[in-house]
């Protein structure tokens, strides 16, 4: 695990993006990972800039989404498909086709399911996995004690994590209780894990991914076990680090060539 301490979160977008634009150079047919929430916002703001001023290309990149609540109704403004396209794929040239979501108004919950985790796997899977974390550690909506293996289902959502997300919702009776997430296991299968965190509020559960022991009380610490996971944090994130200074002069050192 590579952890990378900057002065603010513009810094980190622009690291977070340099990798992404590296790899859709490389690879213009790559397979994208994207959360949604506040964390990547300015990376996909970046991201949309490099679009706009030097043609970064997405026509033939493809995408899938984290997480989806349950319950919404198609279009409602905090469904994470309508919240992806207003942020991100429908401001930069990505197909809408090659934009994909997990289902959260499937009758057949796990049969969408299902269907999720074969399209990911149908189309090669994902190169590069862009990530939040929640201050209960979660990552995608896997709270606290999902299985380290999981794939995409169901989860209910823990009161912590209504109450942190009420912020985008008119007030927390309107945020739904469930969500089909990817798994930890689906995750993991991502070829590069990027992790952005910022602010205080998430110092805990970043200590806990980092440093902690791999947990499902903190599902996020299994990134642990990946073996190409960036966690990019801004000074307040990474202040419960024990080893911050460690983490700096490895990255002030590290070889230019290198790259994330
Ligand atoms: C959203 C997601 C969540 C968020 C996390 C942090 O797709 O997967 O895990 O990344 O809840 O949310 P913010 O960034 O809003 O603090």
């Amino acid at each position: 695990m590579e952890v990378v301490i900057l002065a603010g979160i513009r810094p980190l977008a622009t690291l977070a993006a340099d990798a992404i634009e590296a790899l859709l150079r490389r690879k213009p047919d790559a397979v994208l990972g994207l959360a949604t929430g506040s964390s990547p916002l300015p990376v996909y703001d970046e991201l949309v800039l490099r679009h706009e001023q030097r043609g970064l290309d997405f026509s033939r990149a493809h995408a899938f989404t984290l997480d989806e609540y349950v319950g919404l109704p198609a279009g409602h403004p905090q469904s994470y498909r309508e919240v992806i396209r207003r942020e991100f794929t429908g401001r930069v040239n990505i197909s809408p086709d090659n934009v994909h979501g997990p289902d959260g108004a499937a009758a057949d919950i796990p049969a969408a399911c299902q269907a999720y985790e074969d399209a990911i796997r149908a189309a090669g899977g994902v190169d590069l996995q862009l990530l939040g974390i929640g201050t209960d550690g979660h990552v995608g909506f896997n709270e606290p004690v999902s299985s380290l293996a999981s794939r995409t289902r169901i989860k209910t959502l823990v009161e912590q994590t209504r109450r942190d997300n009420a912020r985008f919702f008119g007030s927390l009776a309107e945020v739904p209780h469930h969500a089909v997430t990817q798994g930890l296991g689906t995750i993991l299968e991502a070829r590069h894990v990027i992790l952005v965190a910022a602010g205080a509020q998430k110092a805990q559960a970043v200590r806990d991914l980092v440093e902690g022991p791999v947990a499902a009380i903190c599902t996020a610490s299994v990134l642990q076990l990946h073996p190409h996971a960036t966690v990019l944090l801004d000074e307040a994130a990474a202040s419960s680090l024990r080893l911050a200074d460690y983490y700096r002069h490895s990255y002030d050192n590290k070889p230019s060539w290198q790259g994330l």
